[in-house]
């Protein structure tokens, strides 16, 4: 299912983004064009220099007087090209920056597009690293192709042709030798881009692990697992090493020969220089033109691997964030989809076939229906699928088979938006934001007022714990509210849910056992919040079954019972043997 991602996808998803710049950086590209060319100037002017001071019979005025000349306007050739290239540095400060700002940005909303199955399959880490490595990459291909390789050809292309006009042969033969150079690091990168792709890969396995374990921090520490860890990672980064050596080494070796062939050639076209000299068929001028232009091209074109090397290392880098850009969101809203009215609330759940893998059908033939403004129990073993229910109410997945209505609407068929507008969930495991508390709550309702928020935190029983907190409502919670205790973090989730005020209401209660006052808060704001609303509540305690309408036992992926806790109970059948086997009747 993963899109296969060429270079062409990077390049064109590169272009997308310049599209908006594009007149500007077609200026960049002109302006670092014509400061190229104009460096070119130099070397004809030096001859020209060098000529005039061989044939000078003595060191008259005149003499002198066409040497300055030289001079002025090789000095204002090079004056002009400083110019253009600030220009061009300029413009390129601006348009990168902003073209690497787009690419974050559609980097990151294609990521928050992405299902829940896709993070559940990802690791966060390197996910983030990819996303951040995509700009840049970008950087990095925008630098090597518009500041090295551009200007690399303006001149060899110029310099060729000069040299041409003096001999044929010399400047044939670089001609030639360029030819070679670029087939030969074509090829050698060519060969070398899957290792790049694997260090890539690599690369991203070792963020991947590293934040991995930083995560679980806390099971590394209950469960000794320091030296495991380092072990692991110890691993991953010697995969790393390996593959690293391995490419530099691959273009090493394309470098020691370009190199080798620098050398040769250059020490054979001086000396067949030296021959057509002597024949009286080259000046002075021309070694002072030669070298000029043979010095820097060379030298330059000897990094032409390196700048090869960062170009195809970048795009390997990028593909793999492209891969994620190109990947198809798996939960789309459909073409037109309409907007879900909800009046009633009524919730039907028809003939649902649902599974996360196909070994297992979690839900299979699932039927039921919530009358509006019901209060509804959902009880069952641990792994029976009851969180799942409320996953695929949510549409975090779609369905195999059947369908999920409500109010007589397929959810499937609304926006995603505003479906999930329509119903308030209080997780299983309550996450915050690294935010303030403040800002934690409000985001049940993003342009609720301070007042609005203080409020709701009230009904949550939060009001409390928050006065008591250094900073009160602008306390930030830690990353993920590590820093709040299990039933303040979901009090704060109710909070939310409070503020959002929703036609339909879900609490996964948690199962990790809460001190009973904080369990008791949680129900006392629950239950407010359930009034006038439908609410599904998949119940682990007594005390919360009792308080709703009717209860539904979940077994095998259906509905194996359904009434109140006393028929259900006098019924003597899945949910009595659920209640004897959880001493006493569930956590109460
Ligand atoms: N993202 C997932 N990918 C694959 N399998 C999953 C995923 N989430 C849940 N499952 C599996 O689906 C089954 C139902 O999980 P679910 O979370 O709905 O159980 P539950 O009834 O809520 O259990 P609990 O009472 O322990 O919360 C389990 O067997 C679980 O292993
Ligand atoms: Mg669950």
């Amino acid at each position: 299912m993963k899109p296969r991602v060429r270079a062409q996808d990077v390049w064109r998803l590169f272009l997308k983004h310049r599209a908006e710049v594009f007149w500007l950086e077609f200026a960049i590209i002109a302006a670092v064009g014509i400061g190229e060319a104009l460096s070119l100037f130099a070397p004809i002017y030096y001859k020209k220099f060098f000529d005039t001071l061989y044939d000078a019979p003595a060191a008259t005025p005149d003499v002198a007087q066409a040497l300055i000349h030289s001079l002025l306007i090789i000095f204002v050739f090079h004056v002009g090209g400083w110019l253009v290239i600030r220009v061009a540095t300029v413009l390129w400060n601006y348009t990168t920056p902003l073209v690497m700002r787009d690419l974050e940005r559609t980097g990151f909303s294609s990521l928050l597009g992405h299902s829940t199955k896709f993070f559940a399959n990802t690791f966060v880490g390197s996910l983030i690293r990819k996303l951040r490595r995509l700009s840049r990459s970008y950087e990095d291909v925008t630098e090597e192709i518009i500041w090295n390789l551009w200007p690399l050809f303006i001149f060899v292309t110029g310099s060729i042709v000069v040299m041409w006009s003096r001999s044929a042969l010399i400047s044939g033969a670089v001609l030639a030798w360029l030819v070679v150079l670029t087939v030969l690091n074509h090829y050698v990168f060519k060969y070398k881009s899957k290792f790049d792709e694997a260090s890539a890969k690599a690369d991203a396995d070792v963020t991947g692990l590293a934040s991995d374990a930083v995560t679980n921090i806390l099971n590394v520490k209950i469960f000794g697992g320091q030296g495991y860890e380092r072990r692991l990672f110890a691993d991953r980064t010697d995969d790393l090493r390996r593959l690293q050596t391995l490419s530099w080494n691959i273009a090493e070796v394309n470098q020691t020969i370009q190199w080798g062939l620098i050398i040769m050639i250059e020490f054979f076209m001086l000396y067949y220089a030296v021959g057509l000299w002597q024949k009286g068929l080259l000046t002075v001028g021309d070694f002072a033109l030669f070298q000029g232009y043979l010095t820097v091209l060379f030298w330059r074109s000897g990094d032409l691997g390196k700048m090869v090397r960062r170009l195809y290392e970048a795009v390997a880098q990028s593909k793999e964030m492209v891969e994620i850009i190109k990947m198809p969101q798996e939960i789309r809203d459909r073409r037109g989809a309409d907007v879900l009215k909800v009046k009633n609330a009524r919730i039907d759940f028809q003939d649902v076939v649902f599974a996360y893998t196909n070994k297992r059908k979690v839900l299979d033939q699932f039927n039921l229906s919530i009358r509006p403004k019901e209060k509804v129990a959902i009880v069952g073993s641990s792994g029976a699928g009851k969180s799942t229910i409320v996953k695929l109410l949510m549409r975090f997945h779609d369905l195999q088979k059947g369908r999920i209505l409500i109010d007589g609407q397929n959810i499937a068929r609304v926006t995603q938006e505003s479906l999930r507008q329509q119903v308030a969930l209080v997780p299983q495991e309550s996450i915050l934001f690294h935010r303030t508390l403040m800002e934690n709550i409000r985001y049940g309702r993003r342009d609720a007022t301070d007042e609005e928020v203080i409020q709701a935190a009230k009904e949550a029983r939060c009001h409390d714990f928050i006065t008591d907190m250094p900073d009160g409502y602008n306390t930030p919670v830690g990353e993920r509210g590590i820093k709040l205790s299990g039933g303040e973090r979901q009090r704060v989730a109710i909070a939310r849910a409070i503020l959002k005020d929703a036609p339909i209401l879900v609490l996964d209660e948690a199962t990790s056992s809460l001190d009973s006052e904080s369990e008791h808060l949680i129900q006392e704001a629950f239950i407010e919040l359930m009034e006038n609303k439908t609410a599904v509540v998949i119940a682990h305690r007594l005390s919360t079954i009792l308080k709703m309408d009717r209860v539904i036992v979940v077994d095998q992926g259906q509905v194996v019972e359904s009434g109140s806790h006393q028929e259900l109970l006098a019924k003597g059948g899945t949910y009595r043997k659920l209640w004897e086997i959880q001493s006493g009747g569930f956590l109460e």
